[in-house]
């Protein structure tokens, strides 16, 4: 496979963009030279790259693709919303329409604001915390993402110490960390920021225990702490009416984004009554957050979901994939390890502490054509049809033959 226009173009990029390609995108993280590094053109579960390689595709966007890549219902009413106008000096009904739809569909919700990205409300939600209860502390889980704002961002750079003077973090899954942070912190707490599994990047995915989540609902009801669901990854895929609904999580507030409108920019915070003043008290707008494209292609997005119980598909695709990966690894002797919800999975080579052989699976699955992550979560899109799956399997057959081989 050849990556020469990708080349080319990053060396351009470089030049003129820090780093060349910021951020999750980066790939610095793969082996070099094995992986597209700029895309073209996408349809249903398939993407092209510039240098005209096609690819299955198990990525989506890094999670927005839950339908596929410009599915024709969302992109109608996108463009219908678009050919009427771009951004006003008003929102436009569609909003209203929204924030109808999300109070609906979610149980506790009674109300709903909008954003752009993910960390737009993640950062806003632990303000509106801050807000309703006036006190400093948030506690968060370790290693868990929730955007690039000063107080989460994984980076480096640009920190000092008082972006974090208030954040505290405790491993996954610890109730005796997490009721120790609430009882050193006593009367401090504002809020719990969680997702709804743990997915961090360079590591297995683990799912929450029933002991946890009953934790979280508990020691946020007793020190009177807001509970924050960042369900900005997980959200409209693992169920339609929120992650909480799978897990028994009780939030105060929860936060989407990714498939929320299969690849549109748009993020949305829902919460409930009791917390509705102080979050109108707590500024929230942007130049480009009231644009109703992205809010018609939301709302079209959700009638699908809704309409084919999309999340149920995912987790059927997910299943098929995973076992049938699986079984790749035993007929060849690989050892591979799957971890988190089968509609957005974790598969790594076991015993791979560096990841360098997960590394060059994937970069053996991309020369078959299957894109996959050496070590961030996979998305299964409803676009995946079960001989997308299998094709899939069967490129992936002969790229673990074909590592296997060099390895011999
Ligand atoms: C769980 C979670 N929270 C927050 C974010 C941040 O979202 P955004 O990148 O849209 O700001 C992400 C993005 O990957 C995420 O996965």
């Amino acid at each position: 496979m050849n990556f020469a226009n990708s080349q080319s173009l990053f060396r351009r990029a470089a030049a003129v963009i820090p780093g060349g390609i910021p951020g999750h995108t980066t790939p610095a993280a793969t082996v070099p030279g094995s992986v597209p590094y700029f895309a073209a053109e996408g349809r249903g579960c398939r993407y092209r790259d510039v240098d005209g390689n096609d690819f299955i595709d198990f990525m989506g966007g890094y999670g927005p693709l839950v339908l596929g890549y410009h599915h024709p219902e969302v992109e109608a009413a996108a463009t219908a919303a678009r050919a009427r106008g771009a951004v006003f000096n008003h929102p436009t009904s569609l909003m209203v329409e929204l924030a109808e739809k999300l109070t609906s569909l979610i149980d506790f919700a009674d109300w709903a604001v909008f954003g752009k990205n993910g960390a737009d409300l993640t950062t806003w939600s632990i303000m509106v915390a801050r807000e309703v209860t006036g006190r400093p502390k948030i506690l968060k889980i370790r290693g868990a993402y929730h955007g690039t704002a000063a107080w989460c961002t994984p980076g480096h750079g640009g920190l000092i110490p008082e972006d974090r003077a208030h954040i505290h973090d405790f491993p996954f899954n610890d109730v005796p960390a997490l009721e120790a942070l609430f009882a050193q912190h006593h009367g401090q707490v504002a809020g719990l920021i969680l997702t709804p599994f743990h997915h961090p990047a360079f590591a297995d995915s683990q799912l929450p225990t029933p002991e946890f989540v009953a934790a979280c609902n508990r020691l946020c009801q007793q020190h009177g702490a807001l509970q924050i669901l960042d369900d900005v990854r997980c959200g409209f895929r693992l169920s339609t009416d929120g992650s909480h609904s799978v897990y028994g999580y009780k939030p105060d507030l929860a936060v989407y984004c990714k498939a929320l409108a299969n690849g549109h920019p748009i993020s949305a915070c829902v919460g409930r009554t009791a917390h509705k003043a102080a979050a109108s008290r707590v500024f929230l707008t942007g130049s480009y957050w009231n644009d109703p494209a992205p809010m018609a292609a939301a709302l079209a997005t959700l009638d699908i979901i809704v309409r084919d119980n999309i999340p149920a598909r995912l987790t059927a695709l997910g299943e098929r994939f995973v076992t049938g990966f699986l079984s790749l690894g035993e007929k060849h002797g690989l050892p591979l390890v799957a971890s988190g919800p089968p509609a957005m999975p974790y598969v790594r080579v076991g015993d791979d502490p560096s990841f360098m052989r997960t590394q060059q699976l994937c970069a053996a699955a991309v020369a078959h054509g299957v894109f996959l992550h050496p070590h961030h979560n996979w998305f299964i899109s409803a676009a995946h049809a079960e001989a997308d799956i299998d094709e899939a399997l069967h490129r992936l057959d002969r790229a673990i033959h074909q590592l296997k081989s060099l390895h011999r």
